[in-house]
């Protein structure tokens, strides 16, 4: 079985982690143009680190819920599988998802990289917050000694371009036999390009989404439950499907 996985903040939503978009998002009380661009960086880098210290924290303290437990349960199941997740934070990986079968899109949390040159570390997510503070408060690159900044994707800024390159390979490796788009708005053209792509040839597209989105018109099926109720019976009946 080729399967390919996409998710969004929704996956996380019952980790405790806010969506972006949703009654509670961050972007209801926060303009992302003053949060998540270069411009609002190089003009209050103190303001940025706070909001992405603060969000490192919240994740640190979250745990996976039963919607990445059975991705992870999916991924080791599957021998051609591929999760591209728009989630920076490490919930899929701490449920179990192996690094080589998942893609985070949109960067992660807990790279800390300079924000001029390749220069780059990563925070364990254990760390606490005194040592952060510590490590990086308006932290330096010791090497051309531009600003450190999160390793997360901003607006009007280019995808990694290794991931994408990891994405078009599985795409063009051959089409799937299931695609599951869950907990997104799917609000970038992309991630419905690469949802309609990996289902051509007659592929299933199963949404798992509360609420109806940009996706919902491409897709062979909707489960309109929060991702932990649906996700595990869903995997379930893919696995025993698979097994016949
Ligand atoms: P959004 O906040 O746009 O959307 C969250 C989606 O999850 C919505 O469609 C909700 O209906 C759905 N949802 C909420 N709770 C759910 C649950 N328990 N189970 C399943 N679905 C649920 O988040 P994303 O689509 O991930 O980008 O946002 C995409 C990107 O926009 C983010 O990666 C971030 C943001 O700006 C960057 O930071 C670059």
């Amino acid at each position: 079985m080729r399967v390919l996985v996409l998710t969004g903040a929704g996956v996380s939503a019952e980790s405790g982690i806010p969506t972006f978009r949703g009654k509670d998002g961050y972007w209801r009380n926060f303009d992302p143009a003053k949060l998540a661009t270069p411009e609002a960086f190089a003009r209050d880098p103190q303001l940025i680190w706070d909001w992405y210290r603060e969000r490192r924290e919240r994740i640190r303290n979250a745990r996976p819920n039963a919607a990445h437990e059975a991705i992870a349960r999916l991924a080791q199941h599957s021998k051609d599988f591929l999760l591209v997740t728009q989630n920076v934070d490490d919930l899929h990986t701490r449920a179990g998802v192996p690094a080589q079968k998942m893609v985070q899109i949109h960067g992660n949390i807990f790279i800390t990289r300079c924000s001029q040159c390749d220069w780059r570390a990563e925070r364990l997510s254990t760390a606490s917050n005194e040592e952060e503070e510590q490590d990086d408060g308006l932290a330096k690159c010791p090497h051309c000694t531009a600003l450190m900044r999160p390793g997360v994707v901003w607006f009007g800024e280019q995808l990694p371009w290794n991931e994408l390159e990891q994405v078009e390979n599985f795409l063009n490796n051959g089409a799937c036999d299931v695609v599951i788009v869950a907990g997104t708005t799917a609000t970038f053209g992309y991630i419905i390009d690469w949802a309609i792509r990996g289902s051509r040839d007659a592929g299933e597209l199963i949404e798992v989404n509360p609420e109806e989105t940009q996706l919902t018109r491409f897709a062979t099926r909707l489960v309109r439950k929060p991702a932990a109720t649906a996700l595990p019976q869903i995997v379930e009946d893919l696995i025993n499907r698979s097994a016949l």
